[in-house]
């Protein structure tokens, strides 16, 4: 990858800008850094910034997701290998260490590394020093690394599931993202930046913006999982606006949600529907049944909220009160 084809970072939020003025700071400095920061927020672009904006640039950026591995092989990834250093190890081979020579290497979900591979990397950026597997041979390499996680690593280390040392040294300079939801000043700006990728990618030539409810639901959001979710979201607004001339109206938040999801652990009827070949059906009954069906998972989805349940259900809200009166659930007492 070269510099330009870096990910624009978009967010002017005072808590974005901060952290960007952080990543400018540390970035020329050949330390480790920890990033941290809940699901979605920027982790690895984060990461990718500290390495274009270091010495380190025309060098590699080795990227590695410590959770995805299993233990036994992360330490013949990160360290490499000597020819029959186990079973299948039919070649030598060089490890991200090696790779990143001269660069950074980026390790993801550090927290789930096993504490004798923690010990290993700690070595490494220490003292520059580690050995293949199978081999006796002290190797030095020049990496810069940086670290992510969306773990509380102080309170692992407390738990002694963390190395202490190697989170002292990695706490160099510590970069914590700000979620989406104490930023909200940048849900616009990101929206507009994933809806015009995504006309680009549709080869639309045009989009025409949000509708004012849907800005509304946008900036309503309390986003769990960050500007991934919202990109989702977005892209998602966008395919499924079949006049782009029109301002993108409909905001899924939750494209699972339907009567019809199948119940994690309950036997799911094949369409959900009584079905009249079972046999004879009382009318009346089976379709109080359903409304009062449909009612419940929307007021439980709405957190029992009236207005934000008929609007889910495309009701008006004396419509809901209706219903909610008809089958006794107004929950008023
Ligand atoms: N400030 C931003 N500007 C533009 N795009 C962003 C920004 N922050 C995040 N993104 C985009 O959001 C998505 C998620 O970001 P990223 O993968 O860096 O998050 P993460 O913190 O590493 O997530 P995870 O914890 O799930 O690994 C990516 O597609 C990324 O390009
Ligand atoms: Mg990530």
């Amino acid at each position: 990858m070269s510099r330009k084809d870096e990910t624009p970072i978009i967010g002017e939020s005072p808590a974005f800008m901060s952290v960007l003025e952080q990543v400018s700071e540390v970035a020329p400095l050949s330390r480790p850094v920890l990033v941290v920061g809940e699901r979605g927020t920027g982790k690895e672009l984060i990461a990718e910034r500290l390495h274009f904006l270091s010495g380190r640039w025309q060098a590699p950026l080795v990227k590695l997701n410590c959770a995805a591995i299993s233990e036994a092989l992360l330490e013949s990834e990160l360290f490499g290998h000597e020819t029959g250093a186990f079973t299948d190890a039919s070649r030598k081979r060089l490890g991200r260490f090696e790779h990143a020579e001269g660069g950074s290497l980026f390790l993801d979900e550090l927290s789930s590394t096993s504490m004798s591979v923690q010990e290993k990397i700690l070595r490494v950026i220490e003292y520059g020093e580690f050995e293949r597997l199978g081999s006796s041979r002290t190797r030095k390499v020049d990496v810069r690394l940086i670290g992510a996680t969306n773990q509380d690593l102080p309170e692992l280390a407390k738990k002694r599931q963390f190395r202490s040392d190697l989170l002292d040294r990695l706490a160099f300079d510590v970069i914590t993202l700000p979620p989406l939801r104490a930023r909200r000043e940048d849900i616009l700006s990101l929206a507009e930046h994933f809806a015009l990728r995504m006309t680009r990618e549709l080869d639309r030539d045009l989009f025409a913006g949000f509708s004012r409810d849907a800005s509304r639901k946008l900036l309503g959001h309390s986003w769990p999982g960050n500007v991934r979710e919202l990109k989702n979201v977005v892209e998602r607004a966008v395919y499924r606006n079949t006049n782009p001339k029109e301002p993108a109206r409909e905001i899924d938040f939750d494209p699972f949600d339907s009567p019809w999801r199948p119940v994690s652990g309950s036997p799911a009827p094949s369409t959900g529907l009584p079905d009249p070949a079972d046999g004879p059906l009382d009318w009346h009954k089976t379709i109080s049944e359903m409304e009062t069906g449909v009612l419940k998972k929307a007021l439980e989805h709405c957190e029992f909220n009236q207005r934000k349940t008929a609007e889910h259900l495309g009701l008006t809200y004396h419509q809901l009160r209706g219903l909610l009166r008809k089958y006794e659930m107004t929950g008023d007492g």
